[in-house]
């Protein structure tokens, strides 16, 4: 059976200053943003830096009721989430589903840089937020 999984996409971590987060990388790595964007439905504005052929992406909410909003609330900042590449999100998807597993959307929907994306639920994945991502360009 082939993985499924056919990279990393990106790391996800949760701030509560993203413009002193990003300032952090790029003095401490001399890391590179190479996207930023608001993504209105998630409440979040996030900026991807490049490593390799991943990002990590930094994430900050963009109003009180967003998912990272609570989180932080919660929990603080830190690792917010895993997302790994896949070719095809929604038959990824369906395969968690049939293991009886917990996802968080029920059907694939847009993410941030024109991909597709769906989010499975940290109870059934041993603790961690996964997201798949598939690239359409
Ligand atoms: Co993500």
């Amino acid at each position: 059976m082939t993985s499924q999984l056919t990279e990393i996409d990106h790391v996800a971590i949760a701030v509560n200053d993203i413009d002193a987060a990003i300032a952090w990388y790029e003095s401490v790595f001399g890391a590179v943003v190479v996207h930023r964007e608001v993504v209105e439905s998630d409440g979040v504005d996030e900026a991807l830096i490049r490593v390799a052929d991943s990002y990590i992406q930094l994430l900050t909410p963009t109003r009180d009721d967003s998912p990272v909003a609570k989180y932080l609330a919660k929990n603080g900042e830190g690792l917010h989430h895993v997302a790994y590449r896949v070719d095809n999100c929604a038959a990824t998807l369906e395969a968690v589903k049939a293991s009886g597993a917990r996802v968080i959307d029920q059907t694939p929907r847009p993410g941030s840089r024109g991909t597709i994306v769906a989010f499975v639920h940290p109870k059934a994945s041993f603790g961690t937020l996964i997201e798949l991502v598939e690239e359409t360009r």
